[in-house]
């Protein structure tokens, strides 16, 4: 999304093109190779991190990406130590760090907010997470992941797990790979927690194939890629219903049998139950190996709109 002042966002994953894509994951793979080349790139620049919902592995994955890249870091990690507390509006925040910083990753839980700061501010706004909207950066962590992985992005079954409702990186996933070729989705969960209407009409009208099911075990033969997610307790309206869903799916070593050998396993994390440990020890798990693409494709998508 670009501003009326000319700033370019990126507040879904369909704001970078696939060829955009191509080149983050190129960058991210150079800098994986040859460290030492970024590590200055961003001298004298300040990332703000403007974080007004809990997170560990987004927040300090920009954290890092920037102190990688020689740069510096400002910000807050929850809404109450910020001026949101005192009743500042988005809007205003997002013009006064854009007189201290260069560029601004946001987590809000209101879907829309970072796309309102992206209006307001003259830096750059990365969305690190809009309510149960969109993660496009989890979503270029796990792009990396099925690159290295897999290499490549199409001709896929993608199963994903768990959360289908208001699991926002389950979202951007789906927008991400619905433009590859060859690509389909096993959806898997409760019926209570199916994707929202608006992800499933997408995919009608780009003609992806898809299917929704309940049945974990009888989709897994069939599946390339397992994206397990948690169920969002905190998007939850009452507390009955996220007891009564939140153990529906447990994967298992013994689920897994029936996997193909070479299935990836994928979880944006944090993960509360729906993975047993055992599982950490399959080669098919690809989890904390996404944690740390993360931070590589944060650097080359901090580089790209820098343009440094
Ligand atoms: C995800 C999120 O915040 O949406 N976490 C993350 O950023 N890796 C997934 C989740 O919280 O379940």
């Amino acid at each position: 999304m670009t501003n009326k002042f000319g700033i370019e966002s990126v507040l879904s994953i369909l704001d970078l093109s696939v060829e955009e894509v191509d080149e983050l994951v190129a960058t991210a793979e150079d800098i994986i190779a040859n460290p030492q080349k970024y590590a200055h790139r961003c001298e004298g620049k300040k990332l703000a991190t403007l974080f007004f919902e809990p997170s560990t592995r987004t927040r300090l994955s920009f954290e890092a990406a920037m102190y990688e890249l020689g740069g510096n870091v400002i910000g807050f990690s929850s809404a109450d130590s910020s001026s949101a507390s005192k009743g500042e509006s988005v809007a205003d925040t997002s013009k006064v760090i854009s007189c201290y910083a260069d560029i601004i990753a946001m987590r809000h839980p209101k879907e829309g907010a970072p796309m309102v700061a992206a209006l307001n501010a003259t830096i750059p706004v990365i969305n690190a997470g809009d309510g149960g909207h969109n993660h496009p950066t989890q979503t270029l962590a796990d792009l990396l992941t099925i690159k290295l992985e897999k290499g490549r992005f199409d001709h896929l079954n993608i199963g994903v797990c768990g959360d289908l409702k208001f699991g926002r990186t389950v979202h951007s996933l789906i927008d991400a790979m619905s433009r590859y070729e060859g690509v389909s989705f096993t959806l898997i969960s409760p019926e209570e927690l199916k994707v929202p209407d608006y992800v499933r009409n997408a995919m009608i009208n780009k003609g992806i194939p898809f299917v929704e099911t309940t049945d974990l075990e009888g989709s897994m033969p069939s599946l390339d890629i397992l994206y397990m997610t948690r169920v969002q307790k905190e998007r939850f309206f009452n507390e009955e219903d996220y007891l009564r869903l939140k153990d529906s799916y447990i994967l298992t070593a013994e689920k897994l049998d029936n996997a193909k050998q070479n299935m990836s396993i994928l979880h944006p994390l944090p993960r509360v139950n729906e993975i047993s440990v055992a599982v950490d020890d399959d080669p098919r798990a690809c989890y904390f190996k996404q944690v740390r693409n993360g931070k590589y494709m944060r650097m080359a998508l901090i580089l790209k709109l820098l343009g440094v």
